[in-house]
């Protein structure tokens, strides 16, 4: 993927700790998910408990460090492969779907959307769509049928 400015340039500005209506939209979106987050073989009976407990927040950090890393590396990006199957793997050993990520997805752009306005043009879009996609094309690799 060739390198775009404007991803790099809005990618700066929500790094790491991104921002939490990413995951109120997520389980807006998909409400199914809510249970697969459990931590100490606990899980959250709302999405407002799981959205305050410290474990999911670090989870956000995660998925923003991933996205990071995807940023940095656009030209080179066949660099994450092994990592990004392997976290497949990992998300599909704790019941995450393969189509599960489409609505991380449309949570992001919403992010994005909400973040920079009107700044958030359709080229822009587009580039954010692609780079997410090829992220998630990687990790499903990990996926064993
Ligand atoms: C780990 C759930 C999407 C990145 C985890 C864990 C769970 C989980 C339960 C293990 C506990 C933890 O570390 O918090 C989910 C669910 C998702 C999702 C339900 C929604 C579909 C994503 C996405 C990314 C991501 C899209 C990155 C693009 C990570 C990372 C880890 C992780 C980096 C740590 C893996 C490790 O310990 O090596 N996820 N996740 N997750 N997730 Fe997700």
């Amino acid at each position: 993927m060739n390198r775009d400015a404007n991803i790099v340039q809005f990618s700066a500005q929500y790094s790491i700790g991104g921002c939490p209506s990413l995951y109120f939209r997520l389980f807006d979106l998909d409400p199914d998910l809510l249970p697969l987050f459990k931590y100490n073989c606990k899980t959250f009976s709302t999405p407002q408990e799981c959205l305050s407990s410290p474990e999911f927040l670090e989870h956000i950090r995660k998925v923003m460090l991933v996205i990071d890393a995807a940023v940095t590396h656009l030209e080179n990006l066949h660099c994450l492969e092994d990592y990004l199957s392997n976290l497949g793997r990992k998300h599909q050993a704790v019941g995450v779907k393969v189509e599960s990520f489409e609505a991380v997805g449309d949570s992001l752009l919403y992010m994005l959307e909400k973040c920079h306005g009107p700044a958030f043009k359709m080229n822009v879009r587009e580039a954010w769509i692609k780079l997410y996609s090829t992220v998630v094309k990687a990790m499903s690799c990990g996926w064993k049928v």
